[in-house]
């Protein structure tokens, strides 16, 4: 098998239909040309019925049955949902809320990440699984758990994982002194003696201790990391030429995805575009990129939406089109397999209206039709597209700490982290600029012509010195409001904001507000037109850097806004304003090289991504409104979709995609 290869797959449960019906189901995946198969994640009761009695038959005889027909199978370890019989003899695997509740079992994910009896039990069923299966062909690889996380799953406030906690900072901060004095326990009365007085941050009557918020969040995700290590260990150890993964969840953001992912082969994620709480194809192209960036990797989708999807509730049905349009976005930005949830819309259970390919009658429809089609579509191109990869020149810094620090203490109302990185990735969408999501915290590859780190609320001696030296070997840098504001343990600065920041910025912070939307407040970028600027404003005043933008109206108006600074052989641009995402543009476009704004012209609801290797490349175009559209792209090649050559202009269907092999 080569993972470097477009696959299709099918997230399947057979434990959910009549035995009778597997082989047209395996009949039916063959003909829509799937290859891969997910099974048995949330089958723990299924294959350990009573603790200790075990029974993989009905296992064996679906992948028989599925392998009878070609299909590669990706089994689930079924952690996810503990079954009633082991909830019943070890309850206290059950977490707890930060009110002290005990949660209930039901539903899934009911366990505690830091349970010493969980992870022992845990460790039984994969030992188990894997010993079953270490030796079958037809399984190529495993999915720990699912969805590390899920329904906010990653807190839990018990007893277990209090004395987790103190371990854990223990080991960080070595002695309690030293605890005491990085988090200003002085504040409120909070200074602790010994590690057994440290808390967890339960509900309580005042706002906790910041520090405290930010070490529990890094905490639980170890915690997750370390629960997931104990399977990966198992997993690697019995079945050791089989891949293993997890399904991640693209911008969710309770676990660490750089750490979760280091232990992993590689990472697959769960792609669910359009769903009740609304759609945005920028937002998807931001998930997958994150997804791509956090083991700088190809990566799988493990479940792709192919049908109306919610629980008690459903979202509208993708519209023709769009399930295609999706699969190519996903292809687009890195993904090598991709596995539709689910092959049949299930009749039982929680998910009822979470629509799959067939509906409950089982009998192909229009999704099925779609996939048919593109599967037949993909089978003409895949070989073309076989190990390439994504090169970009411009990247896009994203920090779990930094997220964590501003969502327990944000300091600007109604403002997230996620808003502001949203803002500046959907600018560099709209200019047609693809972009590497990259973590601060490691060494900043020099070939990036431009590096966008919006917000960077905390900051560490790592991020500084890699900041520094991608600059210094003249990188060109995009910094913002609200930077170098505290230290890692989430504590303010003393000295002038941006902290240490300042000699990169070429300024310091003179003044700053939050805006409640009262008084208007525009920027003027010099030469060009005004921005507006909402929630947040600094007025700046520069230290050797050129002033290129003063605000217009509003408090700070005629005073410095945003400053551009020389910084050895780089340039770095602060923007103390939260402006609009016009104005975002401006300045990355005055920072781009020519080259690299070629695309800029069109229109900003199609979407350009590239796919590579040292001797091709392809240009994916991706419509992504309801308005066919015609194209000066500028562009000679192939299009290899409809195999024809292409010179400039270009005409492309409501959510049609284009992929031309560019000659040269
Ligand atoms: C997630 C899970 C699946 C399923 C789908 C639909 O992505 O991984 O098990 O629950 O959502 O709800
Ligand atoms: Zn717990």
């Amino acid at each position: 098998m080569n993972r470097r290869e477009i696959m299709l797959g099918v997230d399947y449960y057979p434990e959910h239909w009549p035995k009778e019906r597997w082989k047209t189901d395996a009949e039916m995946m063959k003909e829509l040309g799937i290859e891969f198969v997910r099974l048995a994640e949330f089958s723990w009761s299924k294959l350990e019925p009573e603790k200790g009695v075990y029974d993989f038959k009905w296992l064996d005889d679906a992948i028989d049955t599925l392998s009878e027909y070609g299909l590669k199978i990706v089994l689930g370890t079924p952690t996810a949902a503990p079954p009633i019989w082991l909830v019943r003899e070890y309850p206290e695997i059950l977490p707890v809320d930060s009110e002290g509740h005990v949660m209930g079992p039901g539903g899934r994910r009911y366990y505690c990440y830091n349970s010493p009896i969980y992870r022992e039990l845990t460790k039984v069923i994969v030992t188990k699984m894997a010993e079953h299966y270490k030796s079958n062909p037809h399984i190529i690889g495993w999915q720990i758990d699912n969805e590390f996380g899920c329904h906010e799953s990653n807190f839990c406030y018990c007893d277990n994982c209090l004395k987790a906690f103190q371990k854990w900072l223990r080991r960080k901060y070595k002695t309690i002194e030293n605890l005491n004095k990085a988090w200003g326990t002085v504040f409120w009365s909070g200074e602790y003696h010994s590690w057994d007085e440290v808390i967890i941050p339960r509900k309580t009557v005042a706002l906790h201790n910041p520090s405290l918020l930010l070490n529990y969040r890094r905490f639980v995700s170890d915690s997750i990391v370390e629960y997931q290590r104990i399977q990966v260990e198992i997993l690697k150890n019995v079945t050791p030429d089989k891949f293993v993964t997890h399904n991640f969840m693209g911008l969710f953001g309770g676990v660490d995805y750089y750490k979760l992912s280091k232990d992993l082969d590689f990472v697959s994620w769960d792609n669910y575009p359009k769903t009740i709480w609304g759609y945005d194809s920028k937002d998807t192209a931001l998930a997958h990129d994150v997804m791509r960036g956090v083991k700088e990797a190809n990566f799988w989708i493990m479940e792709e939406q192919s049908g109306s999807v919610g629980w008690p509730e459903m979202a509208p049905a993708p519209l023709p089109g769009e399930i295609r349009l999706w699969t190519y976005q996903a292809i687009a930005h890195g993904a090598d397999a991709i596995f539709f949830f689910r092959w049949r819309t299930s009749n039982i259970g929680a998910e009822q209206f979470w629509h799959g390919i067939l509906d409950y009658d089982g009998i192909p429809r229009r999704r099925y039709k779609e996939i048919k089609k593109l599967s037949e579509e993909l089978g003409r191109i895949k070989d073309r597209l076989k190990n390439t990869i994504i090169k970009n020149d411009v990247a896009l810094v994203y920090s779990y700490d930094i997220r964590w620090a501003w969502e327990t203490h944000p300091s600007i109302p109604k403002l997230d982290y996620m808003d502001i990185i949203k803002r500046y990735y959907k600018a560099l969408f709209e200019i047609h600029v693809p972009v590497d999501v990259i973590n601060p915290e490691k060494p900043i590859p020099t070939h990036y012509k431009l590096v966008l780190a919006p917000m960077l609320y905390i900051v560490n001696e790592d991020i500084l010195k890699n900041l520094e030296r991608y600059v210094k070997n003249g990188g060109k840098l995009i910094l913002t409001f609200r930077s170098g504001v505290k230290n890692w343990d989430n504590v303010a600065y003393t000295e002038a904001l941006p902290g240490p920041l300042r000699k990169l910025v070429g300024g310091y912070i003179y003044e700053y507000s939050a805006l409640d939307g009262k008084h208007k407040t525009q920027v003027r970028l010099s030469q060009s037109a005004e921005f507006s600027v909402e929630k947040f404003c600094e007025s700046l005043i520069p230290e050797g850097s050129d002033v290129i933008a003063y605000y217009s109206s509003g408090i700070y108006e005629s005073k410095p806004a945003i400053l551009k600074n020389k910084f050895s052989s780089g340039e770095v641009v602060y923007v103390g304003a939260n402006i609009d995402c016009e104005g975002i543009k401006e300045i990355i476009l005055s920072l781009l090289p020519e080259d690299k704004k070629i695309f800029n012209h069109l229109p900003s609801n199609v979407e350009i991504y590239f796919r590579q290797n040292d001797r091709k490349k392809f240009i994916f175009i991706m419509n992504h409104s309801a308005e066919g559209k015609t194209l000066e792209t500028g562009l000679k090649g192939r299009d290899i979709l409809q195999n024809e050559s292409v010179s400039n202009i270009l005409s492309i269907d409501p959510f049609g995609v284009k992929i031309i092999e560019m000659l040269g």
